[in-house]
């Protein structure tokens, strides 16, 4: 039975055991050690039911979609539809049609401030961002800035690693958009979505989210969230590559003009000019990635069925586990950069280690198999802010279990041997 089908049949707690058997890569080994998978907040692993759905679909429907009458373009078309639909749902969306697919959440985000920004925005409007942004809900708005001459104003982080938000009303006086991360991928800390959403539209500003990280591992209802663009990623979330989406509401998208140009995103074309198709199509130009929507769509079944209660769960509990874990082990020696209860965080955990630079600690943890992420992780100005160049992070899924956090607190012993004084 795979863990799906056991999923369906009592969803908590998780099977670990079952969950790693549906994917095929946790059988490698790598440096001829059992691969232990610790930088799913980078991209997750994808499960059995991921992979077949894809190699299915090549291998019986493959023919481009919205173009063709024939039989293969046909099907083709209802399986990215279809992919919409459980897409849209899985996140609690209010209405498919503000589901438009895009490459990634760097793109979706890139959507939002070129068109709506760029029809909406004039120069000395504020935009509000937070301190922990990663570069992807950061650049799209510095490049406004240098192109509008907009104001960009920062939440800042507080000590405990959370959003500081006294002055959130300050901030967001006048202010037209505030965009946020639903989860740091570096501090791991859970943003009170709903309660910034609400002072934001008080304000009268809309809200844009980054879900990048929450997504794959909270349970999440963009319905009850209210926010007004939603971002999230295929790859984070047992999809493949290249496929995200951004849902916006459908009145915002059709006021919105076109982001991309190009095939089948238009109504008509004359040599003069052209009209744009309906939502979501006015913003998919060119062949989208279709079978990767099939894909996604096998993912958000196969997460559906372990149930995301149960996956929260899960992290939650796992993280705990890693925290104390951690701290027993090196104590001062490890400096973990997050909030110390499980409850308000996700399984992102970075950290510094003795002054051993985060690529000596990853390189060293690799010769033991194990993967982590060292660096900035794409949030140089949070990075800053924590008065670090990099850290090492490990993050957590669904496949990782307890002896994965094991390998981990004993590989920094190893890194402790070989590069300590
Ligand atoms: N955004 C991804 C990360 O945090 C790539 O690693």
């Amino acid at each position: 039975m795979t863990a799906v089908e056991a999923g369906r049949k009592a969803a908590t707690p998780l099977d670990v055991a079952r969950v790693q058997a549906d994917f095929p890569i946790l059988a490698r080994r790598v440096h001829g050690q059992r691969l232990v998978y610790l930088d799913s907040a980078a991209s997750s692993q994808k499960p059995r039911a991921v992979l077949d759905a894809m190699a299915r679909f090549y291998e019986t429907s493959n023919a481009n979609i919205h173009r063709g009458t024939y039989q293969l373009a046909v099907e083709s078309t209802e399986a990215y539809e279809a992919a919409r639909r459980a897409v849209a749902r899985f996140v609690g969306a209010p209405d498919p049609r503000g589901l438009v697919f895009t490459k990634n959440v760097t793109e979706a985000i890139n959507l939002v401030a070129a068109s709506w920004g760029g029809a909406n925005l004039k120069a000395g409007d504020a935009v509000v961002l937070t301190e922990v942004e990663h570069h992807a809900n950061l650049v799209p708005w510095l490049m406004l800035k240098d192109k509008l001459g907009i104001e960009l104003r920062f939440v800042p982080m507080g000590e405990d690693y959370t959003l500081d938000l006294t002055h959130l009303d300050r901030l967001l006086d006048g202010a037209k958009l505030m965009a946020f991360t639903a989860m740091s991928n570096v501090l791991g800390t859970l943003t009170p979505i709903r309660r910034i959403t609400d002072a934001a539209h008080a304000a009268g500003a809309l809200v844009l989210v980054d879900g990048a990280q929450l997504v794959p591992h909270v349970p999440t209802d963009i319905a009850a969230l209210d926010v007004d663009f939603f971002g999230f990623t295929g790859h984070k979330m047992c999809g493949p590559t290249g496929i995200g989406a951004m849902w916006a509401r459908p009145e915002l998208l059709e006021a919105m003009p076109p982001f991309l140009g190009g095939g089948e995103m238009i109504r008509d074309v004359r040599l003069d000019g052209f009209t744009t198709a309906e939502v979501p199509t006015k913003f998919e130009a060119g062949t989208m990635p279709f079978a990767e929507a099939v894909g996604l769509h096998a993912a958000v079944e196969y997460l559906g069925a372990l149930g995301m209660d149960a996956v929260r769960e899960h992290e939650v509990s796992l993280t705990a586990y890693a925290l104390r874990a951690l701290k027993e082990r090196h104590g001062d020696d490890i400096t973990i950069y997050g909030p110390s209860e499980p409850a308000m965080r996700g399984g992102a955990l970075s950290f510094t280690y003795k002054g051993i630079h985060p690529h000596d600690v990853s390189q060293v943890l690799d010769q033991k198999g194990i993967c982590v992420r060292a660096g900035h992780h794409c949030a140089k100005p949070l990075l800053r802010r924590l008065g670090v160049g990099a850290t090492t992070r490990a993050s957590f899924y669904v496949y990782n279990d307890e002896s994965d956090v094991d390998a981990l607190v004993e590989g920094l012993s190893d890194a402790d041997d070989l590069f300590s004084l």
